[in-house]
């Protein structure tokens, strides 16, 4: 008996595993549920009385060794390769399912609006949500006392007296037209997408944040037709309708202004209750950069003119997907974004 404790002993300082397959034969051998060390205490009952004790500590002792030789011979094998490191993964097997997202609506048209001004020679320009109130009014010819200054229309953004200008969150993405002109030259095309503010009820029709997409094209010689061209081509392009109409509008940065709106026809119900019964669809403003914007960014404005137009995303999102209240756009809803699915 006392032998057969030594053998194994020796058994387990001598065992040499290779492959994981060898590390399970030693595991079985001497740790496995019927492994030999319990064997060897099945016999304690044949011990002598006064040399249990021993024995029991003796075959304690083979137990650690054998956890111990084991615990060793795991790390070498796991070094060169164990079963998991050297069994192929079975790329047969299915996969875990997991769902495939969608583009926001606002993020889709947004995208298509983009797409359609970059064939043309637009290319996006970016500027802050935050914004002073130089860029975002001063600059663009807004006069101190214009009602879009006041605390009603505008978020302040409360400083601690060390922001040199009064901050706002942007109520329009014009302002990325003014920090454009200041930091380039003529001739200058770009496209600004970005969101804006507005202190404003929440409803089905408003909403405090949205979204805006301005352009802007100055040049030598750029005139009203150029900008008439322009939008046609992008109410053709977006809407796939040929007619549009401007009609005189005020903006303190442009001059002459107008408000843009596409004959979208009166055939369904459903467009007679979008044009309110007239047929023609108001989509965005546009005008000729006031001389006065440009001398502001340092543009000659005897020698420079140019337009810009600025419209809505969510009305437009709103129109293309059928969506009749402007809130499901914001409310992050997973079952109203699903539907969106393949949108590009
Ligand atoms: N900034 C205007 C708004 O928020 C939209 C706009 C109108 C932009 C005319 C323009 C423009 O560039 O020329 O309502």
């Amino acid at each position: 008996m006392w032998d057969k404790i030594d053998e194994i002993n020796k058994e387990i300082d001598t065992f040499t595993v290779e492959t994981a397959e060898q590390l399970e034969q030693f595991r079985i051998k001497f740790l496995g549920s019927k492994n030999v060390i319990k064997d060897l205490f099945k016999l304690m009952k044949e011990v002598p009385g006064d040399q249990k004790k021993e024995f029991g500590q003796k075959l304690n002792t083979l137990k650690q060794n054998a956890q111990k030789r084991f615990d060793a011979l795991s790390e070498t094998t796991a070094a060169s390769g164990t079963k998991a490191q050297t069994e192929k993964p079975d790329v047969t097997r299915p996969g875990f399912p997991f769902e495939a997202g969608a583009r926001h609506p606002i993020s889709v048209v947004r995208n298509e609006i983009v797409d359609i001004f970059n064939r043309i020679g637009y290319t996006v320009a970016e500027g802050p949500e935050i914004e002073d109130d130089y860029h975002n009014f001063t600059a663009l010819n807004f006069p101190e006392e214009h009602p879009a200054r006041d605390m009603q229309d505008t978020f302040f953004v409360h400083d601690n007296g060390e922001a040199p200008e009064k901050l706002a969150l942007r109520t329009h993405t014009s302002s990325v037209q003014v920090r454009v002109m200041e930091t380039q030259k003529p001739p200058i095309r770009i496209i600004a997408p970005g969101r804006v503010f507005r202190n404003e009820a929440i409803s089905a029709r408003a909403h405090c944040i949205f979204h805006q997409v301005e352009g802007l094209y100055i040049d030598e010689g750029v005139s009203f037709a150029d900008m008439k061209q322009t939008l046609m081509y992008f109410a053709k392009e977006f809407f796939g309708k040929t007619q549009i109409r401007l009609r005189p509008s005020y903006f303190p940065f442009t001059e002459p202004s107008a408000e843009v709106d596409v004959y979208w026809g009166l055939e369904t119900e459903a467009d007679y209750r979008m044009t309110k019964g007239t047929g023609w669809l108001e989509i965005m403003g546009c005008g000729m950069v006031d001389p006065n914007v440009l001398e502001n960014c340092g543009i000659d404005s005897e020698k420079y003119s140019g337009f810009a137009f600025g419209m809505g995303i969510e009305r437009i999102a709103a129109q293309r997907f059928g969506i009749d209240d402007l809130r499901r756009f914001f409310e992050n809803n997973t079952e109203f974004l699903k539907q969106f699915k393949g949108a590009q």
